[in-house]
């Protein structure tokens, strides 16, 4: 049986939402890990952090957009507990193994839109797929110099700066013009 128009778009808000609590996760475990590793003064570590959690920022925004765009109503729902107190080593682990689940997770929701008929959807899909890819390979190589160099990589990453420059929020942004 053909699921009706009605059922075909709440099938893709649904997994729409459940991507949106997903980034929604992500977005408060990498802001604690930015914390954290500013807090040890790994600079370098804890700039990129910040801004592999402005992606994610972004990447709830844009799940939101299309969820009001399908009519429905975005989560606020964080998807699982976030994990305190890591190692700097346990940090790159997790976050590697949480945006290889990310991909996998996407690809099949991604999969779902299409069969919906929801294109859409499908190239938002893919686009953030991308976007995590690429956090996958810097937590992968970040994790792998960890294991391999140690304390001789950890080294030259302590007292590195950790400024990421102005991000444009309300404030930053009217203070630009
Ligand atoms: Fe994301
Ligand atoms: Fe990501």
């Amino acid at each position: 049986m053909i699921a009706s128009k009605k059922g075909r778009k709440e099938r893709i808000i649904e997994v729409l939402n459940k991507a949106r609590g997903m980034e929604l996760h992500a977005i408060h475990q990498y802001m604690n890990q930015h914390y954290s590793l500013d807090d040890k003064d790994y600079g370098e570590l804890a700039a990129k952090m910040k801004l592999i959690a402005i992606d994610e920022m972004k990447h709830a925004e844009s799940f939101a957009e299309r969820i009001k765009e399908l009519g429905g109503e975005p989560t606020t729902q964080k998807e699982g507990a976030v994990k305190t107190g890591q190692s700097v080593q346990a940090v790159y682990e997790s976050d590697a193994a949480q945006e290889d689940a990310t991909i996998d997770a996407y690809a099949q929701f991604r999969k779902i839109c299409n069969e919906q008929g929801d294109t859409v959807s499908a190239c938002l899909f893919e686009r953030i797929i991308g976007e995590e890819q690429a956090h996958l390979t810097y937590y992968e190589n970040t994790s792998s110099h960890i294991k391999t160099l140690g304390d001789t990589f950890l080294a030259k990453i302590a007292g590195t700066p950790s400024d990421t420059g102005p991000s444009k929020g309300f404030a930053t942004a009217a203070a630009d013009g």
